[in-house]
């Protein structure tokens, strides 16, 4: 999924090879006043958005036991990593971290508590322990609610604490999570659990589990919550949110009938979701996307790559004809729709005509931003246990070169088309380089920077004139501030 795609399948292209969404910044949240119990705990997140989701929720669930949070390690008395198995690289960050912690406790805090929470906790299980010496505690995404137990248990005994049980039916529908996005503007709202697709290369369902969906009721209540907080952005989240399906007085709520439930919660609050598996991807969600203008013309759409046979071995479902009719079909119901991919390179017996499929793909659909990867062999999957890893290193890195080359032209090009044009955007803050300039999404999902103006806020909508741009970033010039309903009303 959309650092933390995976944490933010949502970011900019990165032109870095290899960035994993999120593994390059982990996330921290801010520190609670208080520490009832007398303990505070340091959570660091690796992965995708929905790690990010399950640390507010792991903080929530800890709060209620009397925690306290810590903003940096060195004032917790208990550290927990949050952790992502997707790539070998994303592991080998996490271990470097535990040895940073490791030293902490050998040299200067013998009664700090390390626990390895999240992907990589469920894929080693008890294993981790024997591979990273001094952790206490080890817990798979489906046992947050033992972690007070646990926590106590290993205080009391000396000894490690493990739960990896894996659940068919937890969602956590009834914990409010503890937000991480101080900027009280956008949330994440997780819908559903687990992945049921089986991808040839992917680790997801061996540590994430079954597909479940929560109750309407309780995304609905929370989203309205957000709403009565002051958010003005959520997004929805689930390894493959358009599978979401519950049943529901006898009738069954499809992903498309969320969004639209959602979406007469409030008409300032805008909807994304991430991420969506092009099998699942229906008219009917087309649809509502279409009439439903608070629901953001955006869709992440993973192809993962360009050609039919490569798809097949890497069990996608869809062939690379099916695919680029979905991406004509979606472009024709949704008029100026933006879409963002994931795409491996260098999967199992790839050929340069097969990769050559990719860049073509690429150049066909026309892609507003893009996650790029190289393969990564994970222990047991399906490519695992049936297909060599045989592309050498160098030349993976040279395809993903090759891919992010044409992605960066691409990115640019769509950005240029939007250069004279009058966008709408939720403002979010300063921009990451300067005080003086805010910068907030447009709709389509591109960031715009501008000079600051007074009595312009975060979580304000405003109307900007996109005067130039880079491959990442439109530069814009404010015209007035706005409301989403005026916005849609005058159709902008
Ligand atoms: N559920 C999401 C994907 C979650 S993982 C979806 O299907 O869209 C995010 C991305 O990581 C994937 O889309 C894929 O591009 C990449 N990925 C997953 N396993 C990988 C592996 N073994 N090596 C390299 N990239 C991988
Ligand atoms: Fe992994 Fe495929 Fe599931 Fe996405 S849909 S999480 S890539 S198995
Ligand atoms: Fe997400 Fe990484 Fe797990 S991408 S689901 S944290 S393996």
């Amino acid at each position: 999924m959309q650092p933390i795609t995976d944490l933010d399948v949502l970011q900019p292209t990165s032109s870095a090879p290899d960035v994993a969404e999120g593994i390059d910044a982990p996330k921290t949240l801010p520190a609670t006043v208080d520490a009832p119990n007398g303990k505070r705990v340091f959570i660091e997140t690796y992965g995708c958005q929905m790690n990010v989701s399950d640390s507010e929720l792991v903080a929530s669930i800890l709060a209620q036991d009397g925690y306290g949070l810590s903003a940096t390690e060195d004032d917790a008395d208990v550290i927990l990593i949050n952790t992502c198995a997707i790539r070998e690289k994303a592991e080998d960050r996490v271990r470097g971290r535990l040895a940073r912690f490791r030293g902490r406790k050998v040299k200067s805090q013998p009664d700090l508590t390390i626990g390895v929470l999240g992907c990589m906790a469920e894929r080693l299980r008890k294993k981790l322990l024997e591979e990273e010496a001094l952790v206490d505690v080890v817990v798979g995404p489906d046992a947050y609610r033992d972690l007070p137990r646990l926590l106590a248990e290993t205080e009391e005994t000396g000894q490690a604490a493990v739960n990896v049980h894996l659940s068919r039916e937890e969602t956590y529908a009834d914990i409010a999570p503890v937000r991480y996005d101080t900027n009280g503007v956008s949330a994440f709202v997780s819908i559903m659990r687990g992945c049921d697709n089986m991808c040839a290369f992917c680790v997801v369902p061996f540590t994430r589990g079954r597909e479940r969906s929560r109750p309407v009721t309780s995304i609905l209540a929370e989203c309205a919550q957000l709403v009565d907080a002051g958010y003005k952005e959520v997004t929805v989240l689930g390894q493959n949110v358009n599978s979401y399906r519950v049943e529901e007085n006898g009738s069954v709520v499809s992903f498309a009938e969320l969004l639209y439930r959602i979406s007469l919660l409030s008409p300032e609050l805008r909807i994304r979701y991430s991420t969506s598996h092009p099998k699942d991807c229906s008219e009917e969600l087309l649809h509502v996307h279409l009439e439903r203008p608070t629901i953001c013309n955006f869709i992440h759409l993973p192809v993962q790559h360009g050609n039919t046979e490569v798809l097949r071995r890497m069990r996608r479902t869809y062939s690379r004809e099916q695919y680029l009719d979905l991406i004509g079909r979606a472009r024709s119901i949704v008029p100026d729709l933006a879409l963002s991919t994931d795409i491996i390179a260098g999967f199992c017996h790839e050929t340069e005509e097969e990769h050559a499929d990719t860049l073509s793909l690429m150049e066909a659909v026309g892609y507003d931003h893009a996650f790029m990867f190289m393969y990564s062999e994970r222990p047991n999957t399906f490519a695992a246990r049936k297909f060599e890893d045989d592309i050498p290193e160098e030349l993976k890195q040279h395809r993903l070169a090759e891919i992010i080359e044409i992605q960066n032209r691409v990115s640019r090009e769509r950005n240029e088309r939007r250069v004279g044009i009058r966008e709408v955007i939720l403002v979010e803050g300063p921009s990451r380089r300067s005080d003086e300039q805010l910068c907030g999404r447009t709709d389509s999902n591109h960031m715009v920077v501008f000079d600051r103006v007074d009595g312009l806020e975060k979580g304000d909508y405003a109307e900007v004139d996109i005067m130039s741009c880079t491959s990442a970033t439109l530069l814009g010039e404010f015209v007035r501030k706005t409301t989403l309903e005026e916005a849609v009303a005058v159709g902008a």
